[in-house]
């Protein structure tokens, strides 16, 4: 298949010249903008809030929060003053000191940022959930950690089985009519000081506590340190673009990483304005939150611009979305198609990254300084060494498929998986090389090519198939909204290629549909690519962060348990 390579947008970026961006950054500088300069001590709240005020920037908009019930708006000096006001509750009521584990679960709400920053003015962990998750995976993850406090909601904190969770003694409760035994968090709060001492820490202290899921056993929780704004903050000005006047939209929920590392830290890090968009996926909603915002970057996942694309370009028009000047994207493959289609509606490149919550931040993207070849994640970050290694950790030769795999010591890296340092042990191979569970090739100018997780490969009549390639060729086919392959075991060919297939509105499920398909991969792709079987879905199993769980398709196909589903979205 033919490559597209799209040149530099210019009149976008702060920067428009690779060589330059290569230059310029530079982690050692970077830290000359935080607290460690003078002190030798940080804290991430300060360095995102209160630094700001600190520079005259108190009056700028930090916050545009949207949902169907509120329409607010803070300043960075308003922030400052509510998440010294959290901090001080969780302190006085609460008792929380550095390093305890405080859990956040509830919908996005200003809140929520309020009691996130202010967990973090105490030097304490913040461990964010996911407010759709179920009574199991709340406990795993506060057993796990041994959290001793929770905020939540009325409507949630039925999904917390107390008698089990020996480590919490605080549930606050931030909405109305609060039950005995639960602390009103809100009586607290609207009499609370508004002056705090912050904790200054170190640079390897604790920030950040993400569960995920692995492909076996319970979810890891994956600790970040304070160190990790150095990237955090320097990937927002290099590679969001985040510039003095922008405003800036992260769709991610901060009960994943990137509604963290990008829906918090690089946003504020940079001083920009941030906008936070609660509710439920709608596409309405979305083009009205950037009209009405005048979003200027857009940082989504291709799942959300696949379903923007399935709801048709007509809506579009009703919108001015002219200010956006930079889209970027994260989480699974970002299909040609869709690079495609969001220059068509948008008139601007969709730029993929790609990291893991283990990185903690970029790794490998598309800066915008740099030539996109379409279907690839970019290039390594300055700094970071990226290889793809075999098995042994010995590199590879440009082209061929391996391990993506980087050398250990990135400042965002996790620092370990909590309560399971053999696990944290077990991502590493010989030569210090981390290894990411993907697979991809690196190609002859050193962008990086995803495959596939490690063991979604597909070897079929002795040729290595990639499912994505398979996925993104599929949808392109007019019918298709979206597709997740599997390899099937198959007696003769080793695999024969299976793809599950959810149709856009309005498409008939026929045997003509599923020959056309075949044929337009094997046409469009290889015949070896075509999928020997299709099933049609109503809907596709995907996390939350929107990638197809292929390992679901898979024990479906084969009448397997589904293991861990905790991820997986409703
Ligand atoms: O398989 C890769 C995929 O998402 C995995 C990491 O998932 P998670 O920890 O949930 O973090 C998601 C957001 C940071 C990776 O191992 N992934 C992430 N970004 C991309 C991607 N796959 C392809 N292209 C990407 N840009």
């Amino acid at each position: 298949m033919k490559t597209e390579i799209y040149e530099v947008e210019p009149g976008q970026y702060h920067l428009e010249d690779y060589d330059q961006t290569y230059a310029d950054f530079n982690w050692e500088e970077v830290e000359q903008a935080f607290s460690w300069h003078q002190t030798g001590r940080v804290n991430m709240a300060y360095e995102c809030i209160d630094r700001h005020v600190d520079d005259g920037k108190g009056d700028r908009v930090a916050l545009y929060y949207k949902d169907k019930d509120r329409n607010e708006q803070y300043t960075f000096h308003d922030m400052k003053i509510n998440s010294n006001k959290a901090a001080n509750v969780l302190k006085e009521a609460a008792d929380v000191k550095k390093g305890d584990r405080v859990f956040i679960f509830m919908p996005r709400s200003p809140e929520l940022y309020f009691v996130l920053l202010g967990t973090l003015k105490i030097g304490a962990i913040v461990g964010p959930l996911f407010e759709a998750f179920m009574e199991k995976a709340v406990k795993d993850r506060l057993e796990n950690s041994e959290a001793s406090v929770i905020v939540t909601t009325k409507s949630l904190v039925g999904r917390i089985p107390v008698d089990e969770l020996p480590h919490l003694r605080h549930i606050f409760i931030v909405d109305e009519d609060v039950e005995e035994g639960h602390i009103d968090f809100h009586a607290l709060y609207d009499k609370a000081d508004e002056q705090f001492d912050i904790e200054w820490l170190d640079r390897e202290d604790g920030l950040i506590l993400h569960y995920t899921s692995g492909s076996t056993g319970q979810p890891k929780g994956v600790l970040h340190v304070q160190n990790a704004m150095i990237q955090h903050y320097i990937s927002g000005r290099y590679v969001l673009d985040l510039q003095e006047d922008d405003v800036y939209w992260c769709t991610a929920d901060p009960g994943w990483v990137t509604g963290t590392s990008y829906g918090v830290f690089a946003p504020w890090l940079n001083g920009v304005t941030n906008v936070i968009a609660g509710g439920r996926f709608s596409p309405e909603s979305w083009y009205k939150t950037i009209e009405d915002f005048k979003v200027t970057i857009w940082y989504s996942a291709p799942t959300a611009f696949r379903m923007l694309m399935s709801a048709g370009d007509e809506m579009i028009k009703n919108h001015d979305l002219s200010s956006l000047r930079h889209i970027l994207s994260v989480g699974e493959p970002l299909n040609p198609e869709v690079i495609k289609w969001g220059y068509k509606v948008f008139g601007k490149r969709i730029h993929d990254t790609w990291w893991m919550t283990e990185t903690g931040a970029h790794m490998i993207v598309n800066f915008p300084s740099m030539k996109i070849k379409s279907g690839s994640m970019g290039k390594p970050l300055p700094g970071v060494v990226a290889a793809i290694v075999d098995n042994d950790g010995n590199e590879l030769p440009p082209n061929r498929m391996g391990n993506l795999a980087m050398k250990k010591g990135w400042p965002s890296m996790m620092r370990t998986i909590w309560n399971n340092e053999a696990k944290y042990e077990s991502y590493f191979l010989p030569g210090d090389w981390y290894i990411s569970g993907d697979s991809a090739y690196m190609d002859e100018d050193g962008y990086f090519w995803f495959q596939g997780r490690v063991d979604d490969v597909i070897m079929t009549a002795g040729e290595r198939v990639g499912p994505f390639e398979v996925e993104s060729k599929l949808v392109e086919h007019p019918a298709v909204a979206e597709a997740g392959v599997i390899g099937k075991p198959d007696p003769i060919r080793g695999e024969i290629i299976k793809a599950f297939i959810a149709l856009r509105e309005g498409c008939e499920p026929t045997d003509e549909l599923k020959e056309e398909i075949r044929v337009f991969v094997k046409n469009g792709l290889a015949a070896h690519a075509a999928p020997r079987e299709i099933e049609f879905k109503d809907k596709l199993p995907k996390t939350r962060s929107g990638k197809i769980m292929r390992r679901v398709l898979k024990a479906w196909e084969l009448d397997l348990p589904t293991g861990d589903l905790s991820t997986m979205e409703d």
